[in-house]
């Protein structure tokens, strides 16, 4: 009896991608690389909304998304998940611009019914904040009203209507055996609860956050941790060490500048204990490094641990160290990826 229902019991298959930085680390660039060289049938974003913006190269052109999911480079179906905040017009607007630059989207966009949607009015208040330095895309109005219970959720707007799918019923009746690819949005850094509160965004970051959009734990399969040689921060708290000329460097090799808002992102060498905790609390169990080019133009080779900066003699050797403080966290040599192009992993 019990082998019976194990046997019958399929389960949607689920990769997620998440940042363990502050966001901007190059998710953009993996999610688009997995879509291309792994099959899944839908993509969905698990968090955040107008506030993310995904650098994307798909053949030989770049692409900025802010809400859209990757999967529509690929033809593949790409849901707004319900643990998103969603801004209409900016969707529309997205739409839009991606058909302009040659993307087809007609009938891959998919949005669920029970997230939540940013009003002019939430955009209007998150535009007044001086306390946190947001994006100003309503973010933080719009996860509290739905917190307060006063939120408006997608099932009530009639120009969504073509567009709106349970996810229930798409992944649990229509499609159990789906391979989905979870896109995430900001990063642990700026997460909730894990973040460095109050400089956080206001939702759920971490892989924890993709099963929120309804996918049992079970379905989880690989874990794509995403993170840079070097960290960046954009917002108002004090991030970049003073009077160091090297960041104001990097910034330019790595064209550290928001994709959203085109805010400079503040610089600083690569916190490994933040690195390994973000790894184990997400459950990592693919790592990409991104910006070792940048790295290497910089020729600068350093990272924080305990509040004091170590140096290495080049890029051999702190790929070995970075190798050596994951591996407690099950993480093996051919499990992490070093890249060193903005277009591929
Ligand atoms: P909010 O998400 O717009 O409320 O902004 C809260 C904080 O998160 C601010 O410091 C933003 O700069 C930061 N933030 C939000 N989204 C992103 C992102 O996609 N990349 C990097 N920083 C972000
Ligand atoms: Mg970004």
């Amino acid at each position: 009896m019990i082998f019976r229902s194990i046997i019958n019991y399929v389960v949607t298959k689920l990769d997620i991608t998440v940042d363990l930085q502050y966001g901007d680390s190059g998710k953009g660039k993996v999610t688009h690389f997995l879509c291309k060289t792994k099959k899944y049938t839908h993509v969905i974003r698990y968090n955040g909304g107008g506030n993310a913006g995904h650098t994307i190269f798909h053949k030989g052109k770049k692409f900025i998304t802010h809400q859209v999911p990757v999967g529509v480079f690929f033809g593949v179906r790409s849901i707004i998940g319900s643990g998103c905040a969603l801004d209409p017009d900016a969707l529309f607007k997205e739409i839009r611009e991606l058909e302009n630059g040659g993307v087809r989207t007609k009938g891959l966009i998919f949005v669920a019914e029970n997230v939540h949607i940013v009003t002019p009015a939430a955009k209007e208040e998150d535009g007044k904040d001086r306390k946190v330095g947001t994006t100003k895309r309503g973010i933080g109005p719009t996860y509290r009203d739905k917190y307060a219970r006063t939120g408006v959720r997608a099932e009530s707007i009639p120009k969504l209507k073509p567009y709106l799918i349970d996810l229930y019923d798409e992944f649990n009746i229509k499609n159990r055996d789906a391979v989905v690819l979870g896109e995430g949005a900001q990063g642990f850094g700026l997460d909730i609860d894990w973040g460095d509160y109050p400089y956080v965004t206001s939702s759920h970051c971490t892989s924890a956050g993709a099963l929120l959009n309804g996918f049992p734990p079970q379905s989880v399969r690989d874990i794509w941790g995403v993170a840079k040689a070097y960290e960046t921060y954009v917002g108002l708290k004090n991030f970049e060490p003073k009077n160091e000329s090297v960041f104001g460097r990097i910034r330019e090799l790595g064209q550290e500048y928001g994709a959203t808002t085109g805010r400079p992102r503040q610089c600083n060498w690569l916190d490994i204990a933040l690195l390994e905790k973000a790894a184990r609390m997400n459950g990592v169990t693919k790592l990409v490094i991104n910006k070792i080019d940048v790295m290497n133009r910089a020729n600068a080779w350093k990272i924080r641990e305990n509040g004091e900066v170590v140096s290495f003699k080049g890029a051999e050797p702190m790929k070995n160290y970075i190798r050596k403080r994951l591996a407690p966290v099950g993480l093996k040599a051919k499990d992490i990826f070093f890249s060193e192009s903005a277009e591929t992993v």
